[in-house]
Parts: C-alpha cells; structure tokens; sequence
C-alpha cells in the first residue's frame, strides 16, 4: 500500500499510483462506495477541469487556497462532507452559510460554481459538487506545494443542511483546547487531527475581531495577551486599531510566510506568534506542545502527517448510494 507520503512525493502526477484500496476508518460500510477510479469512465476529464479552475481563481486572488480549504473544512465538520455547506438560504431554508463561523468569512463558493459549471458541461449531472469541493481544496494546497493527498470518490451531495448544527459544531478560536479537541473526537477525529490541521493556519487570513481582544484589554487586565510576541503585537495594533470599525480588517495567520503552505505556523507558536488564542492555546498543554515542537523541527513529518489527517477529515459522514443526490445546482438542491 502506497502511503501519503510516497504519493506526496510524486511530483509528476503522470506517474500517480493509487493507493490499493480507499482509506476506511470508520467501517467498510460507510466507504464501500467510494473508489479513487469513480468517475474514470463517467467523467474522465474531471480532476483535469478542477485543477484549471483552481489555478484560475489563485491566479486572480491568491487567497483562494486558504479559503477553499477552510470552507472544505467546514463543510466537513458539520453533518459530513456533503456540500451543505454550499446550499444558499431562502425564504423558507435556513442552512450553514450564515451560521456564525461562516457569514461574511467563509469564501471560495464562486470558484465551486464556475467549477461545477464547467463540469456539467463536459459530463451533465454526473459529479457531485461535494467532490468538486474536495477535489478542489486537494489540488489548491497541492498547486501552492503543500502537501497532496488521495481523494477517495463518489460523495452525494445533502438534500438539507443546519444552522444550528453549524453553530454548535465548529471550533470557535474563543474557546478552550479542551473543547475544541471534544468537538474533533466527536467527528471521529483525535488530538493529533487537532494539531496537524491547525497547521492549515499556516496560509489565509482572520479578521480582527476574532483575535482583538488579545491586544488591547485580555480578559479585563487592562493588558494586551502575554503570550503574543510584543513585535507581532505591534504591528497587529496597527492593522486593528481599538475601535470597532477595524472588525473586519485582515491579518495573516502566518505572518512570516504569509501564502506559501510550510510548517512556519509551528515555528511561530513555538515564540508566541500565533494569531487565535485557539492557535496559540496548543503551546499551554504539554502533549500538544510536543507535537508543535516536533513539527516546527521536521517539515516533511508534517506534510506527511497534514495529509494523512486530511484524509480523515475528507471522508467524515459521506453520503453515498442512493443517499443524497447528485445537485446540478451547488446552490440548491435539485
Ligand atoms: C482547530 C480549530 C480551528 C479554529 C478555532 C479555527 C478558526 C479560524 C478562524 C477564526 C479563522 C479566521 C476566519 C475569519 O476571520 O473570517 C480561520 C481561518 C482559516 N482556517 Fe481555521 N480554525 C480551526 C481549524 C482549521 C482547520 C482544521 C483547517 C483546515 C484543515 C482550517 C483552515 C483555515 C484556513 C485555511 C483559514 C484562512 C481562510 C481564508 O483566508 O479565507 N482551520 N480559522
Ligand atoms: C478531455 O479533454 C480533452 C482535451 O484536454 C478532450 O480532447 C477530450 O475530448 C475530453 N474528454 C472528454 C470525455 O470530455
Ligand atoms: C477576483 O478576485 C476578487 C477578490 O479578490 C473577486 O472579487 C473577483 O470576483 C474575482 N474575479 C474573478 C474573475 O474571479
Ligand atoms: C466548553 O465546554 C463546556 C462543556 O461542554 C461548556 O460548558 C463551556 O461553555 C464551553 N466553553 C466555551 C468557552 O465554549
Ligand atoms: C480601547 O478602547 C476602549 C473604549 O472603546 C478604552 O476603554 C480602552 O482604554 C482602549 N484601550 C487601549 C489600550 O487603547
Ligand atoms: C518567530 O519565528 C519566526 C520564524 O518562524 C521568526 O521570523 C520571527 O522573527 C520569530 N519571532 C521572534 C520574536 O523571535
Ligand atoms: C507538563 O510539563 C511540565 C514541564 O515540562 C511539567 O512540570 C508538568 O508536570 C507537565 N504536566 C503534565 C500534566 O504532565
Ligand atoms: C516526534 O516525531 C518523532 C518522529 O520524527 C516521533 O518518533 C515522536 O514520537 C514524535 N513526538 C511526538 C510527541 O509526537
């Protein structure tokens, strides 16, 4: 069996090796349906008409992997990876765009639309717009040299999708390890899935709000968080002056290497340069700082560690079978 790594370093993806079987961690039920060859014959074209749309949106905004990623997350986290997350609310549907972790900061559903657009024309109601999103996270941290992993296939996309779900079950940067951490053992994940894919932190950007009470008044002290490097807090005052029109100006995540996929994230932590208390909060526990420090030292464990975790969160809740649907439309369901 061919691991991530072995693949990861496959350059060419000419010579791409599958591996044997589509990884299953939960039970061959839930998985017997996916299959790395399942749109081979029905839509052969497919990977191909992904990655150029990915590679034009980076090359219009070179954001785009980080918020592809993120809204894949996203999308994941909450009842599955199922596309939910891409349904619009209407009138009488209220879904997950406007949950709170993700009005007016998850981004990327316009370059899933003119991907699916694309599809449908090359093979009409045939690929579900939750493997397009997948496929399309996978190729933008692939095209930016992070790490690449397989994309097992054949997940329908929800006939519904909740607010409230979304509300209650993403990690919110405001809250403790210890939650964030029940809430990735709840999806079948562990703590170091918490880690390896708080390294995604390593790109994009957060706006101020979600990291401003650390520089002005931290938890009613009058002072700004300890744990932030004073230079990095500087210049973060700067970009979120204290008042409330700063909310929605942006700052890196990484701020050393700002768009390029690495394990600098770790580093930073490891000298208190973390941008979220929930990315910082890894350093204050020992067995999660013992993982930080491991992957600030070996950037190839990480990316072979990153990808390997990535596969899990890839295949939570899938639909298959007769579940589902196959949406013509990402926005609504057929
Ligand atoms: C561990 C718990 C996590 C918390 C609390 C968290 C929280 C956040 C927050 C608050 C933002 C900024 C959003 C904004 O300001 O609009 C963000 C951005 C981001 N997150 Fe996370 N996140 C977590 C885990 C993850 C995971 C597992 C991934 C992917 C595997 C991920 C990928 C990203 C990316 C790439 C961005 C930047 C998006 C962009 O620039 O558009 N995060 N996250
Ligand atoms: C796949 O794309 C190639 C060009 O890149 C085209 O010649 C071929 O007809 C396409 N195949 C299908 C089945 O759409
Ligand atoms: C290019 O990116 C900007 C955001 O940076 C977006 O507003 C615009 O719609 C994008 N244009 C195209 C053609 O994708
Ligand atoms: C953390 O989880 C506990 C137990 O579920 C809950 O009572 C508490 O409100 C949570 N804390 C935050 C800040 O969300
Ligand atoms: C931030 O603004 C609040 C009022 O909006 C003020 O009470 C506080 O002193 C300010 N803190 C700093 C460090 O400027
Ligand atoms: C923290 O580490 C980064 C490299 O990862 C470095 O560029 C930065 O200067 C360091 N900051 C401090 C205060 O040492
Ligand atoms: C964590 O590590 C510190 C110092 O390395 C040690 O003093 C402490 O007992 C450890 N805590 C736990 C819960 O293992
Ligand atoms: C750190 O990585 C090495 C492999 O490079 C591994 O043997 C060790 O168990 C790791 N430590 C932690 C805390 O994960």
């Amino acid at each position: 069996m061919f691991t991530a790594s072995a693949i990861m370093n496959m350059k060419s993806h000419v010579f791409l090796i599958y591996p044997l079987l589509c990884f299953l961690f939960l039970s061959s039920f839930v998985y017997g349906q996916l299959d790395y060859k399942y749109y081979d014959t029905t839509c052969p074209n497919l990977t191909k008409i992904v990655r150029n749309g990915v590679w034009s949106a980076i090359s219009n905004d070179t954001r785009m992997p980080a918020s592809l990623l993120r809204l894949h997350f996203h999308d994941c986290f909450v009842n599955g990876c199922d596309g939910s997350i891409l349904l619009d609310d209407t009138s009488t549907f209220t879904g997950e765009k406007n949950a709170f972790p993700n009005r007016n900061s998850a981004r990327g559903y316009e370059v899933i639309d003119a991907i699916k657009a694309n599809v449908e024309k090359a093979c009409p109601s045939t690929v579900s717009c939750t493997d397009i999103l997948t496929l399309a996270a996978r190729e933008a941290i692939y095209l930016t040299r992070g790490p690449f992993w397989s994309v097992c296939l054949g997940r329908r996309d929800s006939l519904t999708a909740s607010q409230s779900a979304a509300n209650d079950q993403l990690p919110s940067p405001f809250e403790p390890l210890v939650n964030i951490t029940a809430k990735f053992v709840s999806k079948g994940l562990d703590v170091k899935d918490v880690v390896v894919l708080s390294g995604a932190h390593t790109i994009g950007f957060a706006q101020c709000f979600m990291f401003k009470r650390r520089l002005f008044d931290f938890d009613g002290s009058g002072n700004p968080d300890p744990t932030l490097d004073l230079s990095l807090l500087g210049s973060l005052r700067s970009v979120c002056p204290n008042q409330s029109d700063s909310d929605s100006n942006l700052a890196p995540l990484d701020a050393v290497t700002i768009n390029r996929f690495d394990n600098v994230y770790f580093k930073n932590l490891m000298n208190n340069s973390g941008l979220l208390e929930s990315d910082q909060a890894l350093m204050n526990d020992n067995t999660t700082a013992a993982l930080v420090s491991n992957y600030s030292r070996n950037p190839s464990l990480f990316s072979k560690e990153f990808a390997a975790s990535m596969v899990k969160l890839i295949n939570i809740g899938v639909l298959t079978g007769q579940n589902g649907e196959i949406r013509k439309n990402c926005r609504v369901v057929n």
